[in-house]
């Protein structure tokens, strides 16, 4: 297949990652997995050189001139994501190791202090367990109960059944955007809405959806939301939550230490401000500051137009995939990212990726932490290709023809 995306910058951007360039098993790496961390070009890589390289230093409470540049850095990444999400307020930004652990830092503060017994929380079937398992904990510590959003079999919300598991006891629904293990896209502006209608909060998962949608916070009205710098061409051991800040204020430490007070007497210890109450320690810093370079390349290329590329190679993709015999593509809906979920009828999805992989083709298997929904799929796993600015129809050409290599081995 001829690449047909024209304008789009895509040999430019190839020379970006460095990762591109390498052979696995002889051929050449066909990156499809995305979805699981993207690859980090080399501004990114830099960053971190030039930061151990050149002013490494302690950040917030030096006096010295390493440490003032390093601040200056780290806190430049806060503003680069307040821009990225349209958040009011830098201090609404607050740095964590990853999606996982904002979310259960919102679980384990907000709630620790709000939630009652038999209050409720409301969460999805789609629901990576990063968004299910802090809330079941919380919920077992404060007696409350989780309830599940149901899905049709394309994975798609019952919205009716959203609306009535609403009502008066409901606390917070805690949501995915986009679904890392199908792609498929919930309408998050019609559930805040609803929730807010019901005095309910609401927490976006946006660990997909951060790098391929447009995310404005404010318009939004969601009252959290998290993601993962790794998924979004930066370093790993960075995540991000935002709060509105009148609830991040209201809601105690999740950490104590150094950095997030004000002053400590053995009697007393009174806390620091936003953001540094919730930033105990000293912090990721020279990956958090590689991260504004993450931000920066999606902003130099444009989320439009990576949207628009990624969309021409999922489409593609689809394409070629429904071609082969008993494959089904799960999650098969216009509404998606660029994620492409299937199983094929008797074949294990993990004898397919070790064949792939012998190809050069790295693509994910299995439930991806999504356990409850292969449940409610019926299905052990699937396979995965997700794709990011960088891939190429070309590569799709290669994934499906070792794909029917593999097939034919199986069979
Ligand atoms: C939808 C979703 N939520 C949460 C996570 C957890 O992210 P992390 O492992 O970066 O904390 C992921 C990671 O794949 C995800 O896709």
């Amino acid at each position: 297949m001829q690449e047909t995306i024209s304008k789009y910058p895509i040999e430019a951007i190839r020379k970006r990652f460095p990762i591109l360039q390498r052979k696995v098993k002889g051929k050449d790496l066909v990156y499809f997995d995305n979805a699981a961390t993207t690859q980090k070009p080399v501004e990114v890589i830099e960053a971190l050189n030039r930061y151990y390289s050149y002013y490494n230093a302690n950040i917030h409470r030096g006096l010295h001139t390493l440490a003032d540049e390093a601040t200056a850095a780290f806190e430049e990444t806060r503003h680069a994501v307040q821009q990225f999400i349209g958040a009011k307020l830098p201090e609404e930004i607050i740095f964590t190791k990853g999606t996982t652990e904002s979310i259960n830092l919102v679980a384990k503060s907000w709630g620790g202090a709000f939630l009652q017994k038999d209050d409720e929380i409301i969460i999805s079937s789609l629901e990576h367990h990063a968004n299910i398992v802090p809330w079941q904990m919380i919920a077992e510590e404060k007696g409350a109960k989780l309830r599940i959003i149901p899905i049709n079999d394309d994975g798609v919300l019952d919205m009716q059944a959203y609306e009535s598991l609403l009502n008066e006891k409901t606390r917070i629904v805690s949501i995915v955007h986009a679904s890392n293990a199908l792609g498929v896209i919930n309408p998050v502006a019609e559930i805040i809405q609803l929730a807010h209608a019901n005095n309910a909060l609401v927490l976006v998962d946006a660990a997909q959806s951060s790098v391929h949608l447009e995310l404005d916070v404010q318009s939004m009205d969601c009252d959290f939301l998290v993601f993962s710098g790794h998924k979004v061409y930066g370093p790993t051991g960075t995540g991000i939550l935002y709060g509105k800040k009148e609830l991040l204020e209201r809601m105690p430490p999740y950490q104590g230490g150094g950095e997030m007070i004000k002053e400590v007497t053995f009697e007393k210890t009174t806390f620091n401000e936003l953001p540094f109450k919730f930033e105990a320690g000293t912090p990721n810093i020279a990956d958090f500051i590689a991260l504004k370079e993450g931000i920066a390349f999606i902003q130099d290329i444009g989320k439009a137009a990576i949207h628009q590329h990624e969309t021409t190679l999922l489409e593609y993709a689809t394409q070629q995939l429904l071609t082969f015999e008993g494959l089904k593509i799960r999650g098969n809906i216009s509404n998606k990212v660029s994620v492409v979920s299937f199983t094929i009828d008797g074949i294990h999805p993990q004898d397919l990726a070790i064949l792939l992989d012998n190809q050069g083709i790295a693509v994910r298997t299995g439930h991806h932490c999504a356990q409850p929904l292969m449940n409610r799929l019926g299905i052990v796993g699937t396979t995965r290709a997700s794709f990011a600015a960088y891939n190429t129809l070309s590569e799709i050409d290669q994934f499906t023809n070792a794909l029917s290599k593999a097939i034919k081995m199986l069979g």
